[in-house]
This record gives C-alpha cells, sequence and structure tokens, in this order.
C-alpha cells in the first residue's frame, strides 16, 4: 500500500514537472498581460446593443492554421490582447485544415487568456463547407446546432459571444436558420448572433425574424475596403437602420492596400499561399490605384495599411475593422490608426 502511494505521489509530480517544462518550452510561462492594457485602444458601440467592440479586431481565417508557426500564433493573440484588442473573430473552418484555428485559438485561450474570459469577445462561425455530407454546410438547424457544439469543443468554451450565420442559404427557409440562432442563444450557447454576406433582401428578413424572437441581430459582418465599396450604399445604412453594428472585413483587401505588392507579389505573402487571393487580381490598372492611394498615404505621414484602415474606419456605421496579421509587427504598426479616424 505504502509503495503504491509513493507510486501515485511520484507519478504526480513526474506529471507536474512534465507540465512545467512543456509550458517553459512553448514560451507559455513567460505571458504576462501588460497593464493597462486599454487606455490606447478606442471601443464603438455595436449598433443599439450594449456591447462595445475594439475599433481594430482580430481576425482567424489566414495565419493561424497548422501550417502557421505556434509561437507567432501565440505572440499575436497575447499582443492583440495586451493591446486593447478584445473581438477575436474565428469560423469553423478556418485552418488549414478546417477547424484549426479554433483549436490553435483555444490552446492560447487555457494557457493565457482563460482568466480573462470576461475581458474578451470570440466570434465563430458556421455555414461554410466543413464536414462532408448533407450536413456539413449552409443554414439547416442541423449544421448550425452541431457546427457550434464542434467549434465549443475544439475552442474550450462553454459559450461563444458571438455566432454568425457565415453565408446566406438560398434553399433553406429562412425561418430555420434564424430559429436555430434563437435557440442557440436560449440554450446560452451564445450571446448574441449576427449575419455575414446576406444580399439586403434576406438581411431585411433576418433582422425582422430575429426582431419579433426578441433576439435582435447584433451585427452583420461583410466585406469592406478601398477596393470593394459594393456594400457602402445599402447594406451598411440598413444594418445601422435595423440597429445592428457592422463589422468589416479584409479591410486591407487581403493585403493588397498595404505596401506588399506595390513591388511585385513578394514570397510568402497571402498571394503565393491562398486560393483566395490570386496573382490575376493584380491587374495594371488595379496596381496604378494602389499606387497613388499609397502616394497619398506618404503625403499624410502613414503607410498605405494604416491610410486604408482609416478610410473604412471614418464611416462612422462601422463598429470595428476585422485585421489579419501574419506578424506582431503588422498588427502594431495597423494599431496606430486607433483614434484617429475622427
Ligand atoms: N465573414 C466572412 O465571410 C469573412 C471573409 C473573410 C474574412 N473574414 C474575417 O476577417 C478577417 C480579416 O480578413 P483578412 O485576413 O482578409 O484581412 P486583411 O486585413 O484585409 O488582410 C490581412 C493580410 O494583410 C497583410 N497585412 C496586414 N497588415 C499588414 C501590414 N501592416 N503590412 C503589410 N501587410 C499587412 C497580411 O498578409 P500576409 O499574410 O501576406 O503577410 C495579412 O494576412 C479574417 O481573419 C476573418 O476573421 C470574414
Amino acid at each position: 500500500m505504502q509503495f503504491l502511494s509513493f507510486f501515485i505521489l511520484d507519478a504526480g509530480i513526474f506529471k507536474l514537472l512534465y507540465l512545467h517544462l512543456t509550458l517553459l518550452y512553448c514560451g507559455m510561462e513567460n505571458y504576462k498581460l501588460t497593464e493597462p492594457r486599454y487606455e490606447a485602444m478606442k471601443y464603438r458601440r455595436c449598433g443599439r446593443s450594449g456591447l462595445l467592440l475594439p475599433e481594430i479586431s482580430l481576425g482567424f481565417w489566414h495565419n493561424f492554421g497548422t501550417d502557421a508557426d505556434a509561437g507567432n500564433c501565440r505572440k499575436t493573440v497575447e499582443f492583440a490582447f495586451d493591446n486593447g484588442i478584445t473581438y477575436f473573430d474565428l469560423a469553423n473552418n478556418y485552418g488549414p485544415p478546417y477547424g484549426a484555428a479554433e483549436t490553435r485559438f483555444g490552446e492560447i485561450f487555457a494557457s493565457s487568456l482563460k482568466p480573462h474570459r470576461d475581458e474578451i469577445i470570440v466570434a465563430t462561425k458556421a455555414g461554410h463547407d466543413m464536414w462532408p455530407g448533407p450536413y456539413g454546410e449552409w443554414g439547416s438547424r442541423k449544421n448550425l446546432v452541431a457546427s457550434l457544439d464542434q467549434s465549443l469543443r475544439r475552442m474550450g468554451l462553454d459559450y461563444v459571444d458571438i455566432f454568425y450565420s457565415h453565408r446566406p442559404d438560398p434553399r433553406t427557409p429562412l425561418e430555420e436558420t434564424m430559429q436555430a440562432l434563437v435557440d442557440i442563444v436560449r440554450q446560452g450557447k451564445a450571446l448574441y448572433v449576427g449575419i455575414s454576406k446576406y444580399p439586403p433582401e434576406m438581411a431585411a428578413a433576418a433582422y425582422g425574424y430575429l426582431w419579433e424572437q426578441h433576439v435582435p441581430c447584433l451585427v452583420y459582418q461583410g466585406r469592406y475596403n478601398m477596393i470593394d465599396r459594393d456594400i457602402e450604399n445599402e447594406i451598411i445604412p440598413q444594418a445601422s437602420a435595423a440597429g445592428a453594428g457592422f463589422v468589416a472585413f479584409s479591410p486591407l483587401a487581403q493585403g493588397l492596400l498595404t505596401g506588399k505588392y506595390l513591388h511585385g507579389i513578394p514570397e510568402g505573402s497571402r498571394m503565393t499561399r491562398s486560393r483566395f487571393l490570386k496573382p490575376e487580381i493584380l491587374t495594371p490598372e488595379l496596381s496604378a490605384r494602389i499606387s497613388a492611394w499609397n502616394d497619398e498615404a506618404a503625403a499624410e505621414g502613414l503607410t498605405l495599411a494604416q491610410y486604408a484602415l482609416r478610410w473604412v474606419l471614418r464611416n462612422d456605421k462601422v463598429t470595428s475593422v476585422i485585421v489579419g496579421a501574419s506578424s506582431v509587427e503588422q498588427l502594431k504598426s495597423n494599431l496606430a490608426v486607433v483614434g484617429t479616424a475622427d
């Protein structure tokens, strides 16, 4: 018996030592919060809700898959939180492979952010292709409920702050998708809901349905930047009139609106890695426009990225811009825009 208890004790100590060494190896023990971390950030009210979101939020679409450097991912998230970025934007299928960004976020959350759960907004989405078969995508109740359960497991969370319908589904009755969102909130698995990329008629119906069910749509998420302005005159004012906030994704047009592609396509850039940013998009005409914007930015002492982010934030109906970043340096430079758009 005594031998057994020694053995158990020894095993416990060994486990602790192993955990300690692992944490040390991964650099997790080095994480110390920077104080004060909220002073430099500006927060905007999200529509007619009680929720404030930072002017700049961090997105996990790229740079958080298994192909990304774990240490860099961790540093980027910790730097973001240390600088007042409270909103982390994920989706079920961000990777690669699908789900990997949520798993990574879950690891960073467990080791660094868990004590600060009430200081952060975690959003995820379902609707794009995620798992094989007829239930792995689109807007059925089956897909949304199962997907959110999977996301919560990957991230190690009890609930998300915002759950989005990631894209409109023309074949599922809108009422089914919206009622699934309502039920998810009532079950406590999400605090708020949002929609993304919905065309105006479907967005109007969604706002109406959710309002009637007393789960108002918190936010519309759409692509908006100096190149892509399609939604400026309809979707954004419509969201505002419905009491929803608006968060802009790809505010830098995936990196086109930075100095990165001014002189060709640099090795390691998104254009060399992602099927969503093909070199064909960089026509001589677009290159000339980007170059002209770069000159305007330089004349004001700004980088093109800062100039482009400020342009989006100057629209007072925009609650937050969700930027992607492949390094802490990018995020740091982009954060200089906070508070300059008024
Ligand atoms: N709802 C939706 O359907 C949807 C769709 C797309 C995105 N989103 C969300 O929006 C987030 C942001 O989208 P996005 O990644 O396309 O945003 P983005 O901010 O337009 O582009 C980010 C990329 O721009 C480059 N970059 C950023 N700052 C830079 C700087 N200061 N200097 C040089 N290059 C810089 C980096 O490219 P490199 O990697 O080449 O360095 C970075 O990965 C996503 O992560 C996701 O959360 C949502």
